[in-house]
């Protein structure tokens, strides 16, 4: 990976409601993409270049890009440098298989492999490369698509919270599903941006989430849209339903199984459990990619990513001075754990905001968005 001139290349604000920021911007000649480094964020922007299969596989595992629907953008765009370099159906299938290996729990990875390769597989070699990057830009742009109108559908539910309270919306989040973990608009934050941009108020309540932090990344992308926001601590979401100042809890979404439970970023459950509690409700943004629909109980079947121990023993900060550092944060010789995901059971979700509309978890709803939505997913 090339990094490119760090601290230059802002995106555009989100206040364009037009042309949303997006973190994936491909070259004309469809020979590289340049994508932020987002270990790097909210400290310095910085963009990266890539232009080989590896170099695709090594920026999703170690996180350089994340975020579901960017890590099947990230991957579809690695099958293209594949293809450039060997479209011969041996080095296809290393591919396919090299690239599905990089991180398991988001479906959206399987999905973007697998509409390619149905696509891909049929032709003659020779024409392979340039029809995968055709698809990997009209993924890449459907993505786009789909959060958009995620976030018309989210719009409505926020501008009848406000009707309702007549003060801004408090909503609470968790993780990063803002414009940096997809192509464009995020998911669980595209009703905030489409709220904000209406003239809806809304005050943003961003989760820590530890241990990787990516709570910074939504407080960072507030902060350049102008969107009232506070960073909190990750346990501090109970506490604040219990005294009424939540209105809505959005999350995004990395695999969603056929009878409507979420996985999500390790935690999205604690803040389930809380706003069931508190009678708050509790929606997931879905795009359908993100939909499995061959699992049902997403608890036993999806299987979730234990990433390196290290992740929990350091954190990543900038330091009074300025400098960018790593501080250890657990004991000498306390083993760590970090498993990255867990699973909202369907019960504790009052719905989930697709592009197709806003379904509820029963199964009548779970039925009602398959039946739109499983002829354009896998
Ligand atoms: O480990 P990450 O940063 O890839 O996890 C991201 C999340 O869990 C997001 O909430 C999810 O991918 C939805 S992104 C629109």
């Amino acid at each position: 990976m090339t990094a490119l001139s760090a601290g230059a290349n802002h995106p555009p604000a989100c206040a364009d409601a037009v042309i949303p920021p997006s973190p994936l911007r491909w070259l004309a000649d469809d020979q590289a993409i340049e994508v932020i480094d987002q270990p790097r964020l909210p400290h310095a922007v910085a963009w990266c270049r890539l232009s080989s299969r590896d170099a695709c596989a090594e920026a999703i595992r170690s996180m350089q890009i994340r975020g579901a629907p960017l890590i099947g953008a990230v991957a579809a765009w690695g099958l293209v440098f594949a293809l450039q370099q060997d479209a011969g159906d041996a080095y296809l299938d290393a591919s396919l298989t090299l690239l599905a290996a990089t991180r398991p729990t988001a479906v959206n990875l399987a999905w973007a492999l697998a509409r390619l390769e149905r696509r891909l597989r049929p032709l003659p070699v020779a024409d392979r490369a340039a029809v995968a990057a055709a698809e990997a830009r009209a993924l890449c742009q459907e993505d786009v698509d789909q959060n958009r109108r995620i976030g018309q559908h989210g719009l409505q539910l926020m501008q009848g919270i406000h009707a309702r309270v007549q003060r801004p919306v408090r909503v609470l989040t968790h993780c990063n599903a803002g414009w940096l973990a997809t192509v464009g608009w995020g998911t669980a934050l595209a009703p905030v941006y489409l709220a904000h941009a209406a003239g809806v108020p809304v005050e943003v309540l961003v989760d820590e989430t530890r241990p990787r932090n990516q709570g910074a990344l939504t407080a960072w992308e507030l902060g350049q849209a102008g969107i009232p926001h506070h960073y909190l601590a990750d346990n501090a979401g109970g506490h604040l339903m219990q005294h009424g100042l939540v209105d809505i809890v959005l999350v995004g979404a990395d695999r969603v199984s056929r009878q409507g439970d979420v996985c999500n970023k390790i935690g999205t459950y604690l803040k389930a459990l809380a706003a069931q509690d508190n009678q708050v409700p509790f929606y997931a943004a879905v795009p359908s990619p993100t939909m499995d629909w061959a699992i049902t109980d997403a608890l036993h079947e999806i299987p979730i990513e234990e990433r390196s121990a290290e992740e929990v023993r350091w954190v990543a900060g900038r330091l009074s001075s300025g400098a960018l550092a790593q501080v250890q944060v657990s004991p000498d010789g306390s083993p760590c754990r970090n498993p990255a995901f867990d699973v909202t059971p369907a019960r504790l979700i009052t719905g989930l905001i697709t592009e197709h509309g806003v379904f509820a978890t029963t199964a009548d709803g779970m039925r009602a968005l398959q039946q739109v939505c499983q002829p354009l997913s896998r």
